[in-house]
């Protein structure tokens, strides 16, 4: 990583920016550092209060915060209502293009409708502020009108990315006990139906707390409807009225569940509330993609993601933007389908994933050379470590080295942009995410928690955050333990990080058990246990091995029953399984038959040592609570002999 090279602000940039200097952002942080409180009072007026809050936070029982204390907003109501009074009211909010180049437009008026037509659909069935809801959608605006209609109710809501599978599902419908879940037909990717009522109705068996299940048309998919269960969304909104009040919530009412993967096998349920989050995320759409009413705005991420939620949904809709959302896969029908979506509706500000742009690399330049991508402003980028060679093609080809590039760093659990480059004013490092925004109080600890100023160790924040996550939904103990333990008093990110002689934070990936596949955060335990589900296997460790596009993979190692055989075709199959347990997105890359798997005495299995042995392999480092040394000698082994099977294969 050349640290040296540096990239200023364009000036054409910088002098139409809302922050176009580095004056300006020192004076925002400087504000932010004298009176935290007061700054965060000043940013949440941007919002609509139905009553103002007595108390901008209450942090006097950690880790456990609350802010804006005793105010009521509603996320609907800003998102929507608040741009009805003036001409945004007939400005496009959301812009649609399925895969199979259909066209919606939906604006702000159109979108009122909508909402509140879907609210009142859902008043009939009896639900109601208090109730909690799944939704299991594809990328469609019904995605993000039933998240509004939700919000506006208070009825909290848990998006299920649509490529997670029956038991994926059925885990986090029971783990909310959700009284409702929304879904489609069917989705649409490479030009395949994606089944989703079906998957919902082979997990609704075993969720009793599921009342109505409502059902969006999507394709005319055939899909039984089970009778006082399930509902047509069509049908359910036919002929209902297009008004419905907004609920004044509580500022600490709960908007959202999102479940991510953590270090163990169970999904954690990070619980985002109202006023701070919606505060802290408008407050970025400003400093960090420089929001205008004439921008086009897209951000490429599922609605099942968090980017999807703060970045796709709420954020650029509170700042009344145009948000576009594309329902299918970046290459279809060919590869250039993102450039001809920014060239047919003048796309100006574009945020997309490392993985995307590694993709595009490949494909080759000719796709966006063949495209007029002109109007772009400003590009961005999130979700996992972009290397430098990606982030100055996405400069060279896709900005023609004129446009400001945003490496974004943050996490469901921050609920919002955290650190990045303020693009009128900081200046680019290539692949470094720059410097803390203003809330964002980072800093780099060793293994004893002693701050290091220079250098490279464990990425902590030091104060709360108005976005910041409450607690894991119906675990508390669970939120203590995993992210305020390590370092007593500090929320302990997982990820690993340098910062250098400017104060510039690189990040390098993470420190714990997740792997971060094509972005899509996944935990070694919870692939193993699909693994060990299966009928041939005995034991199962699985790691994040480095690879050319998705940033990671996985491999898994297993060792197999006595009455099983190992096999390429057993391999396949393996990884099909996990496909199928928990979606497609965690399908090994590799698998690897061992004898034995390298454990502490204490039974756990050494993740570290595997990760070396399949990027160097061979073992380095400390190996004194190795069980059995042996096992890795072999390990090593049999690690090329699959290999040397697959090559065979191929
Ligand atoms: O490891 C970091 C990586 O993604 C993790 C958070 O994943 P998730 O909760 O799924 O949220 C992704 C979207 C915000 C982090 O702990 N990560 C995220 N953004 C970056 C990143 N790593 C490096 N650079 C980034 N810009």
């Amino acid at each position: 990583m050349d640290q040296q090279e540096i990239f200023p602000p364009p000036k054409h940039f910088s002098e139409k920016a809302h922050i176009g200097s580095m004056e300006q952002c020192e004076a925002l942080y400087k504000a932010c550092a004298a009176d935290p409180e007061k700054f965060w009072a000043e940013q949440a007026r941007n919002l609509h209060w139905f009553s103002p809050w007595k108390q901008v936070l209450d942090w006097s029982n950690p880790p456990f915060a609350r802010w804006f204390i005793g105010g009521k907003t509603n996320i609907a109501y800003n998102c929507i209502d608040r741009h009805l009074s003036s001409a945004r009211r007939n400005k496009a909010a959301i812009i649609w293009e399925g895969e199979n180049f259909e066209q919606r437009i939906l604006t702000y008026q159109e979108l009122y409708r909508r909402v509140a037509k879907f609210c009142n659909a859902l008043k009939k069935l009896g639900l109601k502020t208090g109730d909690r809801s799944i939704i299991y959608m594809p990328m469609i605006p019904e995605a993000a009108i039933a998240m509004l209609a939700c919000a506006r109710l208070g009825i909290t809501h848990s998006v299920v990315f649509g490529g997670f599978s029956a038991e994926a599902l059925k885990a986090r419908i029971q783990d909310l006990s959700a009284s409702l879940v929304i879904t489609a037909d069917a989705g649409l990717r490479r030009g395949k139906e994606i089944p989703l009522k079906p998957n919902v109705d082979e997990a609704l068996p075993e969720c009793p707390t599921v009342k109505h299940q409502v059902v969006f048309r999507r394709l005319g998919s055939k899909v039984e409807m089970k009778a006082g269960r399930d509902h047509w969304w069509h049908e359910l909104t036919d002929g209902v009225s297009e008004q419905c009040a907004a609920e004044p919530l509580d500022s600490e009412h709960p908007l959202y569940v999102l479940y991510t993967s953590g270090t163990t096998g169970k999904p954690k349920g990070v619980v985002h509330t109202t006023g701070g989050y919606l505060t802290q995320v408008l407050s970025t759409m400003k400093w960090v993609f420089d929001i205008k009413d004439e921008d086009i705005y897209w951000c490429t991420a599922d609605v099942g993601w968090v980017t999807g939620h703060s970045y796709v949904v709420y954020g650029p809709l509170a700042a009344g933007a145009t948000t576009l959302m594309y329902e299918g896969a970046p290459d279809c029908p060919k590869p250039d389908r993102f450039w001809r979506i920014i060239e047919k509706y003048r796309v100006s500000i574009f945020y997309t994933s490392p993985t995307a742009i590694r993709s595009f690399i490949r494909q080759g330049d000719d796709f966006p050379n063949a495209h007029d991508l002109s109007s772009l402003r400003l590009l961005g980028s999130v979700g996992e470590p972009i290397n430098p060679a990606a982030w100055k093609w996405y400069h060279r080809v896709i900005g023609k080295e004129k446009l400001p590039i945003v490496d974004t760093w943050w996490q469901t659990e921050t609920g919002c942009i955290m650190i990045s480059p303020v693009p009128g004013a900081t200046p680019a490092k290539p692949a470094s995410a720059t410097r803390p925004l203003p809330g964002a109080a980072p800093d780099i600890l060793d293994e004893n928690g002693n701050s290091i100023p220079v250098g490279k160790g464990y990425l902590v924040l030091t104060r709360p955050w108005p976005a910041m996550l409450r607690t894991l939904h119906g675990d508390p103990e669970r939120f203590k333990q995993n992210y305020w333990s390590r370092f007593p008093g500090k929320y302990f990110t997982g990820d690993t990080a340098t910062r250098d002689e400017d104060g510039y934070i690189w990040l390098l990936g993470r420190n714990d058990d997740v792997i971060k596949v094509s972005g899509h955060r996944l935990s070694s335990m919870e692939v193993e246990s699909a693994l060990v589900r299966h009928k041939d296997v005995a034991e199962a460790a699985v790691i994040g091995a480095p690879h050319e596009i998705k940033g990671e993979g996985i491999h898994a190692f297993v060792t197999l029953k006595a009455a099983a055989k190992e096999s390429p075709a057993l391999a396949d199959e393996l990884k099909e399984w996990v496909a199928k347990e928990i979606g497609s997105i965690s399908r090994p890359e590799k698998i690897l038959f061992v004898a034995g798997l390298p454990k502490t005495r204490s039974g756990k299995i050494m993740r570290r040592l595997l990760r070396e042995v399949v990027s160097a392999d061979k073992v380095v480092g400390d190996t004194s609570t190795l069980e059995d040394y042996n096992v890795i000698l072999k390990l090593t082994q049999q690690g090329k002999e699959e290999d040397e099977i697959l090559a065979e294969k191929k």
